[in-house]
């Protein structure tokens, strides 16, 4: 059975406790809105008040260390998270990329260290607009997913979801066509069928990312392969967010 569309909000490095009565807006609000799967990722210092405030919505990090513990001052691991109340991790985002030096070998081991502390995934990919240019994206795409995607893992539908952001999307207004959602994202299914099986990898949710909005969402979602949305601006307001969860959910109903 395919699994609820997923809508997830990325609050990036955004948000003290005064935004924990958004949060509480957007769980409020979900709890009618069934039909869909919601989530927020705050920055860690909010990940577990905003647990503790959440009765229907799920809550997740932005990141986290590819070791458990140890002697890595500043860092946070899966565990810590874990403990704090997540229940997913974005892990390999391009912010991290380019901001941070992450890279595909890095990525693939806080994949590990993920799971092995119980939390599911939401592994991130998108190229820039210089390959687009020049007509590689899908091939880097892919080959992305291909280095940092786990080889295995139990319940793989559960556990993983892919989203798709084109860095040149990214709080610029401009989201991808609906076209070039569908094109790659039909790569992105062939990819995990390939990895994981039909039934399993093609019950991956593939999630579009890049200026998602309320005023977009719903041509986006109803694309070909498209299981949700990992939304940065818009996801930092109750009103902002949950237009796009209610797109989610008309789309349930048609
Ligand atoms: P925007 O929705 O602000 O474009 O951000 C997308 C994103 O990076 C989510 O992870």
């Amino acid at each position: 059975m395919a699994l609820r569309p997923y809508i997830v909000g990325n609050w990036k490095m955004n948000g003290t406790r005064s935004m924990l009565s958004e949060a509480r807006a957007i769980d409020r609000s979900s709890q009618r809105l069934m039909k869909v799967e919601v989530a927020i990722a705050p920055p860690y210092t909010l990940i577990h008040p905003v647990h503790r405030e959440a009765e229907q919505i799920g809550v997740g990090a932005q990141d986290c260390h590819a070791e458990p513990d140890g002697a890595h001052t500043g860092d946070i691991s899966a565990t810590m998270v874990a403990d704090a109340g997540a229940k997913f991790v974005i892990l390999g985002h391009s912010e991290r990329r380019q901001e941070h030096g992450e890279g595909d070998d890095l990525i693939r081991a806080k994949c590990a260290a993920a799971l092995d502390a119980g939390l599911k995934l939401i592994v991130c990919c998108g190229e820039s607009e210089k390959l687009r240019d020049a007509g590689k994206a899908e091939k880097f795409v892919t080959g992305q997913l291909k280095a940092t995607l786990p080889e295995a893992l139990d319940e793989t539908s559960e556990r993983l979801s892919v989203a798709y952001e084109p860095i040149w999307a990214i709080g610029t207004g401009r989201a991808a066509t609906v076209e070039d959602i569908a094109a790659m994202h039909a790569a992105i299914r062939k990819l995990l069928v390939d990895r994981y099986g039909e039934e399993e990898g093609g019950a991956v949710r593939i999630l579009y990312g890049g200026s998602v909005k309320a005023e977009n969402a719903r041509e986006i979602l109803e694309t070909e392969n498209v299981g949700g949305a990992l939304v940065g601006g818009a996801s930092l307001t109750a009103e902002g967010f949950l237009g796009i969860v209610a797109a989610a959910a008309e789309l349930q109903d048609t």
